[in-house]
């Protein structure tokens, strides 16, 4: 697959190649590339990096811990609190410092994409937070956040009935494809960014905006979901690898006392 994203500056120019590829080179149900690892940062409790296409994301994850200031605790379960920010420097025009009105729906969002799939119920007044941090942004941040942010959350050992992962998928020039780019998704005419849990096959985030058919409609969702269960083997993947690594060292530690 050719993965080098080509920038069209003129709006009037075609999203789709001569051979009928996308600009990148991909088919309409192909995802970008993407690449993961758990357990980057040193002080969080779990972490994440996450390259979805040229997207590049760090999560961090904080808890359970105890909650402040307390009176923020809720008396049955943890409260899960999210933060989603966009570095200055990850979007073509500087992005202002101060966190804007789209970071502030885009935490909520991820909030609650991941919160179905979290044992929140054990930790009644504690807290669970979820730092997300955009490097590069090139379209479809909310659900790679996502996808990284539940990385994160099982690096930290929080328990979870599934993982929870994002992608989206929108319509250009008519057709329905998985997984807009930057380009596809500022000029295409819909975008519905979804989240699952995929073994549940729970639907946590379905959003939707421009025009589509009902039959459109029940097409990406089918897409979406089958996108999602592909980004869903890469994580198993790399949580499998992650915690054969620490089962090593423990089982090396063990043998030298
Ligand atoms: O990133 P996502 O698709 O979830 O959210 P969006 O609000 O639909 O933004 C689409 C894309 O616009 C982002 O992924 C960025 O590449 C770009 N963007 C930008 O260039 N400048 C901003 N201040 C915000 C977003």
């Amino acid at each position: 697959m050719n993965n080098v994203t080509l920038v069209r500056k003129e709006p009037s120019e075609s999203l789709f190649r001569e051979d009928g590829l996308r600009l990148d080179g991909r088919g309409l149900d192909e995802l970008r590339p993407i690449r993961m690892e758990v357990g980057v940062l040193n002080n969080a409790d779990g972490s994440a990096y996450v390259e979805h296409g040229k997207n590049k994301i760090v999560a961090a994850v904080y808890g359970p811990r105890e909650l402040h200031p307390k009176h923020l605790a809720l008396p049955d379960k943890a409260l899960v609190r999210c933060e989603y920010r966009m570095a200055t420097f990850s979007v073509e025009e500087r992005k202002s410092p101060a966190p804007g009105r789209r970071e502030v729906e885009l935490s909520k969002v991820i909030r609650e994409s991941l919160e179905p799939a979290i044992f929140v119920y054990k930790y009644p007044r504690a807290t669970i937070d979820v730092f997300v941090q955009i490097l590069q942004a090139d379209g479809g941040t909310r659900c790679a956040s996502i996808t990284a942010a539940a990385l994160a959350l099982a690096d930290a050992g929080v328990p979870m009935r599934d993982l929870v992962v994002g992608c989206a998928v929108g319509k250009i020039e008519g057709k329905v494809a998985v997984d807009l780019s930057d380009v596809e998704d500022k000029l295409g005419e819909g975008d519905i960014p979804m989240a699952l849990m995929p073994t549940k096959k729970v639907i946590t985030l379905l959003q939707s905006d421009g025009d589509f058919t009902p039959e459109e409609f029940k097409q990406a969702l089918e897409m979406g979901i089958a996108a999602c269960e592909k980004i869903y083997e890469m994580q198993r993947d790399i949580l499998i690898e992650r915690y054969s690594k620490v089962r090593e060292e423990v089982a090396e530690e063990q043998e030298e006392e």
